[in-house]
């Protein structure tokens, strides 16, 4: 299966976001890291900023919403124009109703899990799902140390997905860097957001393009 790199533009520089995108028009989506100062200790950009971005920017956008009461707030994003909208479980008191409100918008319904929070009680909704976002870091800020821990939810999810016969994209976001990629695609993730591991290079298309070489080199 072919690996979606999305760059995270939480790692670049805020007062040049045309720029900053245009450096990473070689990715397959731009991770938009949308923080509400409430769902995590983190405040980034809302709707009128994430317009303007999906105005100007060379590739489709990935929403990852971490933000309260998502079941209120998120479908705004699919109005936007967001190609993908990830709300988190643990924000969210519908999540299939909000999927379904999110696909009929035109946009990719996806569902997030922190690193505490299981599977298991989503897998008989996966149907519902475009894909299914594992964090590796506790969410908020870029940066972070990648967490092994997290590693056999990405196995399990990918295996419920497999036997559950869908095509369902399994992203994996938080510390995706060469040093841990590996371990990430064995897991089973086939979309991976690198933020810092793009952004911190000096050459960022070198460094998506490095990223899917590693990536590559571990498929089965
Ligand atoms: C963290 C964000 C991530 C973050 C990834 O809350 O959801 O997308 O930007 O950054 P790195 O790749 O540096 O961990
Ligand atoms: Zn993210």
């Amino acid at each position: 299966m072919p690996i979606d790199i999305n760059p995270s533009i939480l790692s670049s520089d805020f007062a040049d976001l045309r720029g900053e995108l245009d450096k990473i028009s070689t990715a397959d989506m731009a991770h938009i890291d949308v923080m509400d100062n409430h769902f995590v200790p983190n405040l980034t950009f809302g709707p009128p900023v994430v317009e303007r971005i999906q105005a100007i920017s060379p590739i489709p956008l990935d929403a990852h919403l971490m933000i309260a009461d998502a079941d209120r707030n998120a479908p705004v994003y699919a109005e936007i124009g967001c190609a993908s909208v990830t709300f988190h479980a643990e924000a969210a008191a519908a999540p299939v109703r909000l999927a379904r409100e999110l696909r009929r918008l035109g946009a990719k319904a996806s569902l997030a899990l922190k690193p505490a929070t299981p599977i298991e009680p989503y897998i008989d909704l996966l149907g519902e799902f475009d894909q299914i976002l594992i964090m590796t870091v506790e969410p908020g800020f870029g940066g972070q140390k990648f967490l092994d821990v997290c590693l056999p939810k990405i196995t399990r999810t990918r295996e419920a997905i497999s036997a559950a016969g869908l095509e369902i994209r399994l992203q994996v976001d938080g510390g995706v860097s060469a040093a841990t990629i590996d371990r990430v695609v064995d897991a089973g993730a086939d979309v991976l957001v690198a933020g810092s591991a793009v952004y911190g290079a000096d050459d960022a298309a070198a460094a998506i393009s490095e990223l899917r070489t590693l990536a590559a080199a571990h498929t089965h």
